[in-house]
């Protein structure tokens, strides 16, 4: 059960179908572009989406709104570097900022990132700062359907091979995001941590963790590493930060805060670098573009987060839903993990092609049977087109993500994902397809245009 009982809350809002349907015509059959007022169950992200505990209101009411040297960053530094146990820390607005800031220091054209998988705004950041992101994602990944319970680790024989080979000094760091959540929000095991971080170390490259999701992967790591089954997840957490030479953290997702990120290092040349950047962009070192009160609501979120009833429940949840999900006819990426659940949108459309995106179409149904945001994650999102509008490249899956935000709905709301899902699931053949009318030169998904295209299963 929830270890938390309700003290404040918010209506959802339920619309009839016609006005939904209105609603899709509206935004062009662009999720994104819904009010949130007309999305009962919002599925899209489970970043910034959590609810604050009134320990972390409480916490907030007592933030220090110096422009420097506030209590509220003394609190949120000695929070983080209990956790981390990095030297230097620097809090930034959220994740991607944290991303601009450390690959703008530390990379150059010509160099390349390695990683388990790159989530996409630390793709976007580290090719604008001119170096090449490159995913080695371990071989198990591949198999969507397989219960194998760290697939979000890295492939350490290509890791070791690319250290090794002519590319070998161009590496400028190894990032490790924990959960993978561009690999299906699969875990990461301590072995495969250690191990990257001893060839790391071998070779003299950074090892940074984008540690997102931290609290999550060590729950699973307790469940499903013997070596690590009699350690609290804080432990777990409080090891994987130290096998890295720093972190980047989105702090929306594991520190259950609305806004909120940092940077953690140990070398004291390259923090000084960063810092000069984040005052210049972000804001001055002990505020990084946040307010005292956020910093005083992330330190008490990430002692949260790693409380074992939260995360046990957490899982819970969302094996739950995958319960319904799958009893609905309807495959996922196996195992569910924890923050999201993947469906495999492209199994369950056969006759959507993907030019015609069976994952948006998904994803618009859940909308129009009931109220459900989800985000797609196919070939609307990564797919390609020429300058005619033939399509050049699809992706490799068709997916729908459903996130799970933090402490937010209960098992009869995900109850009403499973049952909507279902009766679409048993009228699939019947789903149209979609067609763009209009599109962005970059990030397409977020302010596309599209319309229904008939097709037949
Ligand atoms: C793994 C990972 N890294 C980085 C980010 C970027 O964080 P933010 O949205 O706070 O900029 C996200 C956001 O979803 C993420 O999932």
């Amino acid at each position: 059960m929830e270890p938390y009982r309700i003290k404040v809350v918010e209506p959802i809002p339920q619309l009839t179908r016609q006005q939904r349907e209105e609603a899709l015509k509206r935004v062009h059959y662009n999720l994104f572009d819904l009010r949130a007022e007309e999305v009962t169950i919002d599925l899209l992200t489970d970043s910034g989406t959590g609810a604050l505990s009134a320990a972390q209101l409480a916490a907030g009411m007592a933030g220090d709104e110096s422009y420097s040297g506030s209590r509220s960053f003394y609190r949120f530094h000695e929070a983080v570097t209990e956790l981390t146990g990095y030297a230097h820390i620097l809090p930034a607005h959220q994740g991607r900022a944290a991303e601009r800031i450390l690959f703008n220091t530390l990379l150059e054209p010509g160099r390349i990132v390695l990683a388990n998988t790159h989530f996409d705004t630390t793709r976007a950041n580290v090719e604008l700062s001119g170096a090449e992101a490159r995913d080695l994602p371990c071989a198990e990944a591949r198999n969507l359907d397989s219960a194998e319970h760290f697939k979000g680790n890295i492939d350490l024989d290509a890791l070791s091979r690319t250290l090794d080979g002519p590319d070998g000094s161009r590496v400028a760091m190894v990032v490790m995001t924990i959960t993978n959540n561009g690999g299906g929000g699969q875990p990461v095991s301590m072995d495969n941590l250690k191990r990257t971080s001893a060839l790391c170390r071998r070779h003299g490259v950074p090892f940074f963790l984008d540690a997102a999701r931290f609290a999550e992967n060590a729950w699973l790591v307790t469940r499903h590493e013997p070596e690590y089954r009699d350690r609290t997840p804080r432990q777990v957490a409080e090891e994987a930060f130290r096998l890295a030479d720093g972190c980047m953290m989105s702090a929306k997702k594991d520190a259950i805060v609305h806004i909120g990120g940092f940077i953690g290092l140990n070398d004291p040349e390259l923090a000084q670098r960063c810092e000069l950047l984040l005052i210049a962009t972000e804001g001055f070192a002990t505020y990084g573009g946040l307010a005292g009160r956020d910093l005083d609501m992330m330190a008490q979120g990430l002692t949260e987060v790693t409380e074992p009833a939260y995360l046990a429940e957490r899982a819970d949840v969302a094996a739950h839903l995958a319960h319904r999900v799958r009893s609905a006819g309807v495959d996922i990426i196996e195992p569910p993990g924890m923050h999201a659940l993947y469906l495999n949108a492209g199994r369950l459309l056969p006759h959507i092609p993907a030019h015609h995106f069976p994952g948006h179409a998904l994803a618009c149904q859940l909308y129009l049977e009931g109220g459900i945001r989800s985000a797609e994650l196919g070939s609307l999102y990564l797919g390609e087109e020429d300058e005619d509008g033939n399509p050049t490249k699809s992706a490799p899956y068709e997916l729908v993500r459903l996130a799970l935000p933090r402490r937010v709905y209960t098992r009869s709301h995900y109850d009403h994902v499973g049952e909507t899902l279902a009766e679409i699931a048993k009228r699939a053949d019947s789903v149209y397809g979609f067609r763009i009318v209009e599109q962005s030169p970059i990030l397409r998904h977020f302010r596309a245009t599209l319309e229904p295209v008939p097709v037949h299963g």
